[in-house]
């Protein structure tokens, strides 16, 4: 299965998408990690991508269409997968569908994940990585046990650079101008799909298994 996550910052696409992965082995491709790691690496493409993504806007098209390429040939993508982030314009949707048909592939289904734009705030300011486990919590949301776990086991819950007010802010903006108009993109193609992503964590990823016809 092919899919690609649509959503808001915040929405849970990374979350929802880690599970897939876990339970179907669908090879989770977020171009934000791997930008993030680019960046940390210090390499000319982190070099590159630092400024746009500590500003909240889109790194450049073909930086970003160099990383999904090589995932989405690789072998470890043979039982599918779930772009996380990307596409995010028009330009990068047809990268995608251009690339996909170099490969001889499509994709199966494009989901929305939907979210109240109030909420993705709070999910934003206060989400938190564990240093220890790489896991994504929530410091509003997460249970009080699985913040204590990262803790006691000597981990650092390590806030993202670009999750802070100013910068979620213009990310927000971004989405709404550059991102959303790809929900008709999908939908004139036939392969849009809704799911409410406002509710806790398990219940969402039971609908989006729902809507993809997962058991
Ligand atoms: P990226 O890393 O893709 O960030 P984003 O799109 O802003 O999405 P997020 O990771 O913030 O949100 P998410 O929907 O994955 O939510 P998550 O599951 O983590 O991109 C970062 C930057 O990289 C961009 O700004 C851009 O500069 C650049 N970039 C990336 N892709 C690009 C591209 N294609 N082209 C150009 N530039 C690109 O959840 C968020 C929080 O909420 C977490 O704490 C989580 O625990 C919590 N949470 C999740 N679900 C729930 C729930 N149901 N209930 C309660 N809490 C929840």
């Amino acid at each position: 299965m092919r899919i690609v996550m649509l959503g808001a910052p915040g929405s849970g696409k990374g979350t929802q998408a880690k599970r897939l992965e876990a339970d179907y082995g669908l090879l989770q491709v977020s171009t934000g990690d791997l930008l993030r790691s680019a960046v940390a690496a210090g390499s000319e493409l982190g070099l590159r991508a630092k400024a746009a993504m500590d500003a909240g806007e889109l790194v450049s098209d073909e930086v970003v269409l160099g990383l999904i390429r090589e995932r989405v040939a690789s072998p470890s993508a043979a039982q599918g997968f779930v772009l996380d982030g990307y596409p995010r314009n028009r330009i990068q949707a047809e990268d995608l569908e251009a690339v996909l048909n170099e490969l001889g592939l499509g994709l199966d289904r494009a989901v929305l994940m939907d979210v109240d734009f109030d909420v993705l705030m709070k999910r934003l300011t206060g989400r938190r990585t564990c240093s220890r486990t790489g896991k994504v919590l929530n410091i509003y949301f997460s249970p009080q046990e699985e913040l204590e776990e990262c803790k006691s086991a000597g981990g650092e819950l390590l806030q993202r650079d670009d999750d802070n007010e100013e910068t979620i802010r213009n990310r927000l903006k971004v989405y709404d101008s550059q991102t959303a108009p790809l929900i008709d993109y999908y939908d004139g193609r036939g392969l849009l799909t809704r799911v409410d992503a406002d509710d806790a964590v398990d219940t969402v990823y039971a609908r989006l298994k729902g809507a993809l016809a997962l058991d």
